[in-house]
Order: structure tokens, then sequence, then C-alpha cells
């Protein structure tokens, strides 16, 4: 008897659950449509079960596009470069302390030309309890904003480093190879469109952001601390509670994500990260270019 591939929504807004399929394993053309579909859908795919090395991590997460370099050389695995590791034992300054990196709603890499259109986790150890991460559904966020609010951040575009002088949370502690890689600064839209669905979502990265255009970066932050209370509501957010064997995908383009620091820091968190390569954001501010 063949187990058909299940996808079944989560919450009513965002988030969906895959079960019954082994991505160590070749897919048929329908079950990766099936796939892609679900999440440009959904924003965020939970796919349950899975036992990875991680070139076969690797491999599954292609099944959604292409994998690329990420940020800092150093998280990499050695013998599959394009997996990153997220641990609490790996801090910025020497691995002394634990931390937990990507606290605060952001999308990944804004300060790229073409920021990665998806990002994807893979849990590897995770503590007893908590160490959650949060997708919350920038479509539906920017679809509650107040007209007058969406029409004046229509025509906005935000100028990104890969960290802002008045970032919210200065992580000046990053490695200097990290700091100024991609620093020419890059603008972005802040409101980007879908290429698949066509739906506006918000757009930002709140310590990438060295400054809106037109605006200082104090200005600047305010504004986005603002559109993150207006938008970020309880009932876009799918917090995904970890189980071992779980591979978490979303969509960049539409969403934001964080990583909750609601656990026990003296227990280990380690996942395995891979991006996705993405087009050149557009949207009402910024023409689509091939
Ligand atoms: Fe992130």
């Amino acid at each position: 008897m063949v187990i058909e591939m299940k996808i079944s929504k989560l919450t009513e807004n965002i988030g969906a659950e895959v079960i019954d399929v082994n991505l160590k394993k070749e897919i048929d053309r329908g079950a990766k449509e099936r796939l892609n579909q679900a999440l440009t859908d959904n924003i965020v795919l939970v796919i349950r079960d899975q036992e990875f090395k991680p070139a076969e991590y690797l491999a599954a997460v292609s099944v959604f596009g292409e994998p690329m370099e990420q940020h800092f050389t150093q998280y990499q695995l050695k013998e599959t470069p394009l997996v990153n590791y997220v641990s609490n034992r790996d801090a910025y300054n020497g691995g002394t302390k634990p931390v937990v990196r990507g606290a605060g709603w952001h999308t990944d890499h804004t300060n790229h030309e073409r920021p990665p259109k998806c990002t994807s986790l893979y849990a590897v150890v995770l503590p007893d309890e908590g160490g959650d991460t949060g997708v919350a559904n920038m479509r539906a966020g920017y679809a509650a904003l107040p007209d007058d609010m969406k029409r004046r951040i229509n025509k906005l575009q935000t100028l990104n480093v890969i960290e802002g002088s008045a970032s919210p949370r200065p992580t000046s502690k990053l490695p200097k190879e990290g700091k100024g890689k991609h620093d020419r600064g890059i603008l972005q839209p802040l409101v980007r469109t879908h290429l698949e669905c066509g739906e506006n979502a918000l757009y930002f990265h709140p310590i990438k952001t060295e400054h809106i255009v037109g605006m200082s970066p104090e200005e600047s932050q305010m504004l986005l601390q603002e559109l993150l209370e207006l938008a970020v509501k309880d009932e876009f957010i799918y917090r995904h509670k970890w189980r071992l064997g779980d591979m978490l995908i979303w969509d960049n383009r539409c969403a934001l994500h964080q990583a909750y620091q609601d656990y026990d820091l003296s227990q280990e968190r380690v996942l395995h990260r891979v991006i996705l390569h993405g087009e050149r954001p557009f949207g009402p501010s910024m023409p689509r270019v091939a």
C-alpha cells in the first residue's frame, strides 16, 4: 500500500503540517508541486519525522529551491558548507555564555541584493522544553494596517546593512568577518510583492535597516516598531514547538520570524539551517527587474 503525503493547516492564518513523506527519498513531480504550493499558501511548513544527515537535509530543502551560502562562514558544517548550525553554545564572543541568535522579529539577509526566498531549520539537539521558533504572516499583517498607513509605507524603501547604526539590539560582538562583508547598503521595498501569489507584505529587518529613505535612523526605527506593533498580531503568528525530526521551512518574502528566549539556557539547543536563493525584491516602491 502506498501512503499518500498529507498536508493540513496548523492555524487559520499561517502554517501547515506535512506528514507521511520521507524527504530522504526522491519525491515525484506531483508531490514536489504540492509541497511548493502549500508553502506559498501557508507561508510556513512543518515537515514531521525526518531523519537527516546534513547532506540529506540539504537535498531535502532543495525540493523548494537552490541553497545559497550564509553570512557567517564560521557556522558552516565542514563537510556540507551550505548547511550552517545555529547553537546556543556558540556565542558571538567565543562561546563562553549561551546566546539566543535570531531573537526579535526579522527576515533574513536583507542586506543582500537578492535575499534568500526561504529559510529552513532542522532540529538536532533540543532543550527539554521551549526553544520555540515563531513565524508571522506579513501578508495578513500588511492587510490589517489602516489605509493611510498602507499609502504612506507603499512609497518607502529601507537601506540595509549588516547592522544599522540605530539598531534596536546592537550585536556589536559580531565577528569582523561578518561585519561589513555586505555593507555597501542595499535598498529594499518596505512593502514587498510576492512573486508567485502577487500579494503585498511588510518586508524589513529592524537590525539591518540603517534608515528608511528620507528619514533619520531613529525615526526609521520608530516607524518599524510601530509597524511591528500593528502587524504582528497573535492570530498571524505560528509558534513552533520543536520535536526531534521536525524540518521547518518558511517563505521570507512574506514572513517575519524570531527565536523565543523561553527556555533554560543551560540546556543545549542546536539546529541546522539552510537558506535558498531568492529573486530581487520588488513592490509598490520598486519596479520588478528580470
Ligand atoms: Fe533569522
